[in-house]
């Protein structure tokens, strides 16, 4: 979609000082403005209890900036320009007084601008402060117009069903459901967003994106770094909700979703709920036999030595929470009934590597004496970003021998434009008022529905938490669950010929493919 300018907007960002404002936010606003993509118009508020004096504040956001933004140090000339527009404001988000005066301060705005501008009100908070700060937005009448002004929760949404229920009903009470938006950045990412060009605007995949022809997909996000820094939070959370609950299953979502009937935000949005609502759920005996937990202990990344995660500061010494999840899931519909999507990430892997696999089945007629590997669709989301299509191909020679080759389309090969950040793309469309890339409540109670059956049974017994030791992929247990299929995990980079499948893969049903 092409953007036009967004019109004229206040942007408050509650916890101005916190990290993710430091490292995505200001960074992503930043990009947005020397790529001429913010309002002509516009201010930054950075809400913090304590007071700061703006210019160190600003210096703070300008070292964020030539730290992580993707376009590098800034400029001294865009700099000058874009910190005019960025200003700390003092508040405690539970004192009226604070909202008494952010809201002189955006009526002074929208009166200098001669216009009453949209307001972005991002909560980038922990989970106790969202009810005083929706309660006191809502009486204080801050946003209060609907079409204009927006509000941004971060996960985690919720710390379970009955939480996010609260919390949902917490928010619709003050303001209207599409006024919220619920962030998730990975469906931000360049190439979790072109899944959807992918499949639809390219008709040779369509008829072949079905369990006729697929054996299997997996969705793996491999990270390499650690829980360190955040141990109190993650140690109460764990991977299953820090990850799967919401990333893997978005990225679920795009790959098996049905058309939609418009390229429009609520067909869209259904059409991803769809997919979750039904996604088969676990019954408790299944869930040992279908899900793989564990946690690192002490081991080396790179020659680097890593500690265990109960060694981790604000973990307790006999935490069970985990931080690696494998598990393998059904979604019962005429499109994928049969077809396991193998899911799993977990933290201090070898590498970081996010892939999603789309393996094809056998063919179901042998035409040479050779075992042919099925054909199989790589979608790197990062490090690397690139699509690839692995099929048999004839060695040159005499003879008819046969080798998998590889199909590449590399971002970097194939485009001069940068790539943005997921936050740039999603804060631009927060601006613009378009919600197709975030979760509607609905969404978000689904997925905690199927996960939930998965949490209660981790809540009877820590017996099935496996360690594994850190820079290595997780305890072999992750591994026999994808090898049961036949195949082992993808991970990029790999050298081209692909692990042998442990067992023969499936054939495809002859009736279509013979
Ligand atoms: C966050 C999780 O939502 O996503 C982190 O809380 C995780 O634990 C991060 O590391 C991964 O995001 P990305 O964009 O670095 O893959």
């Amino acid at each position: 979609m092409t953007h036009k300018k967004p019109e004229a907007s206040n942007i408050v960002i509650f916890g101005g000082n916190g990290d993710l404002a430091w490292r995505k936010l200001i960074p992503a606003f930043f990009n947005l403005y020397i790529n001429d993509f913010m309002p002509s118009k516009f201010a930054i508020y950075g809400i913090h209890h304590q007071a700061l004096d703006e210019d160190e504040y600003r210096k703070h956001l300008l070292e964020g900036i030539n730290t992580f933004s993707r376009s590098g140090k800034a400029t001294k000339e865009e700099w000058k320009k874009f910190s005019q527009h960025v200003f700390f404001f003092q508040g405690d988000f539970t004192q009226e007084d604070t909202y008494t005066r952010l809201g002189k301060t955006l009526e002074a705005n929208d009166k200098k601008w001669k216009e009453r501008a949209s307001r972005l009100f991002y909560y980038s908070v922990a989970p106790r402060f969202i009810e005083p700060i929706s309660i006191a937005l809502s009486s204080h009448g801050l946003a209060s117009v609907e079409g204009k002004d927006r509000i941004v929760v971060e996960k985690p949404f919720g710390n379970d069903l009955a939480s996010a229920k609260e919390l949902n009903k917490l928010l619709t009470k003050h303001f209207k459901e599409s006024q919220i938006y619920r962030i998730d950045h990975y469906l931000g990412k360049e190439t979790v967003q072109n899944m959807m060009a992918f499949r639809f605007a390219n008709y040779v995949f369509e008829p072949l994106w079905n369990n006729r022809f697929i054996d299997h997909i997996q969705i793996s996000v491999a990270e390499q770094v650690s829980v360190s820094g955040r141990g109190g939070y993650y140690d109460q959370s764990g991977a299953l909700r820090d990850m799967i609950q919401n990333h893997l299953m978005q990225i679920m979502c795009v790959v098996a979703m049905e058309c939609p009937g418009k390229y429009e935000a609520e067909a869209i949005r259904d059409a991803r709920v769809k997919v979750v609502q039904e996604i088969r759920s676990f019954k408790k005996k299944d869930v040992f036999k279908n899900v793989v937990r564990g946690q690192y202990t002490a081991g080396k990344i790179n020659g680097v030595s890593q500690k265990g995660y109960r060694q981790e500061e604000k973990v307790a010494k006999d935490s069970t929470t985990e931080t690696f999840v494998a598990a393998r899931l059904y979604i019962d519909n005429e499109r994928w009934q049969g077809v396991p999507f193998f899911l799993r990430t977990g933290k201090c892997l070898p590498k970081q590597s996010s892939v999603i696999v789309i393996q094809f089945r056998e063919s179901p007629h042998k035409l040479f004496q050779k075992e042919t590997v099925p054909n199989r669709l790589i979608i790197s989301i990062q490090p690397e970003q690139e699509i690839s299509l692995l099929f048999e191909s004839k060695i040159p020679g005499v003879e008819m021998k046969l080798k998998p080759v590889e199909m590449d389309f590399t971002y970097k090969e194939s485009y001069t434009e940068a790539v943005p950040e997921a936050y740039e793309a999603l804060l631009l469309d927060v601006l613009e008022g378009d919600a197709t890339l975030f979760m509607r409540a609905d969404q978000v109670e689904a997925a905690w529905a199927k996960v939930m059956p998965i949490l209660d049974a981790w809540k009877s017994t820590s017996d099935d938490l496996l360690s594994y030791k850190a820079g290595t992929w997780g305890p072999e247990k992750a591994n026999e669950l994808i090898q049961q299929q036949g195949f082992d995990w993808t991970f990029l980079p790999q050298p081209l010929q692909p692990a042998k499948p442990a067992r023969k893969p499936r054939k495809a049903k002859a009736a279509v493919a013979g």
